[in-house]
């Protein structure tokens, strides 16, 4: 069994881009410059943001983060994002998910301006991607498809299941799993809450995409010898045992799957450190309109 180490993939990754951004500026290029919108004081969402901002000073950006508290309205929201796509100044820029239940998610991704949706999320991304143009690919997806290219994983006419039909991952890593490239030319079975049979198809699968976001559920008994295990669940479980008071847990019961397997990604330090990588990946697209002109 090999484990495959996000964690350290994602910083050669970050090195890679700092060098990028250190000779564009030596250049007298522009500055790639993220900013985040975030609202409200969810635990989860202030962690992740404060990565992302670290990770934009270890890639040489500029960043900005605009927090709000969560009784702005959806009016004053849309406004801030208008004031965004519209400042040159900012490349990329992000709407830390989930937002207080008055406001619709979805208008707010199809606010952002696409050419500036380095998370992805905006339908003219997610379509782009699915049909294999250049596009700003979701980052979780983005970074799982990094993982099986640095490690070498086979998987063309591989049997791919995944588990979860989430608009952010489930869907379009089925769609980069099957399209026509290094990776890719999987096929592909997508397995959510409805699905009879589940251990039936996670035990033909020789790899397995679980990103349900249900603490421990694939068990070793779901998945055959070999196989290649991606776990991107991150549920916050309580724990004695941290300072935090809780403890990242994956999809995956890591600990009886893991002797069975090829490869497998751990939690934490796996998928996770390559998501916010991707989005750094992303922002430098922005930045150098590498995408769109
Ligand atoms: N919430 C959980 N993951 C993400 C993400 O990748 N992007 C945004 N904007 N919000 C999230």
């Amino acid at each position: 069994m090999q484990l495959i180490d996000g964690k350290a993939v994602a910083d050669q990754i970050k090195q890679e881009i700092a060098a990028e951004v250190a000779e564009i500026k030596k250049n007298g290029g522009k500055t790639p410059h993220l900013a985040v919108i975030i609202v409200g004081h969810d635990g989860g969402s202030e962690t992740y943001v404060a990565s992302k901002v670290k990770a934009c000073e270890q890639c040489g950006f500029k960043s900005t983060r605009l927090s709000f508290e969560s009784d702005i309205t959806e009016e004053q929201l849309l406004e801030q994002i208008k004031m965004l796509n519209e400042d040159p100044d900012v490349d990329g820029f992000i709407v830390q998910l989930p937002l207080p239940k008055h406001i619709s998610e979805q208008k707010v991704i199809e606010a952002i301006d696409y050419h500036k949706d380095v998370d992805g999320f905006h339908p003219i991304n997610v379509g782009r991607t699915s049909i294999g143009l250049p596009a700003f690919v979701s980052a979780t997806p983005a970074g799982i498809m990094e993982l099986l290219k640095r490690y070498n994983i086979e998987t063309s006419g591989k049997h791919c299941v995944v588990i979860g039909r989430s608009n952010i991952v489930g869907k379009p890593v089925a769609s980069l799993m099957m399209q026509k490239a290094f990776p890719g030319d999987a096929t592909v079975t997508v397995c959510h809450s409805r699905t009879k049979n589940l251990k039936e198809i996670t035990l033909q699968a020789d790899i397995i995409i679980a990103a349900l976001g249900s603490p421990k559920f694939l068990t070793a008994d779901m998945v055959k010898d070999g196989a290649v295990i991606i776990d991107v669940g991150t549920t916050r479980v309580p724990s004695t045992q941290t300072k935090s008071g809780f403890k990242l847990t994956g999809d995956v019961d890591f600990e009886n799957v893991a002797p069975k397997c090829s490869f497998i990604t751990p939690v934490p330090g796996g998928v996770g450190p390559m998501t916010i990588c991707s989005l750094m990946k992303n922002t430098l697209l922005a930045g150098k309109k590498a995408i769109y002109k």
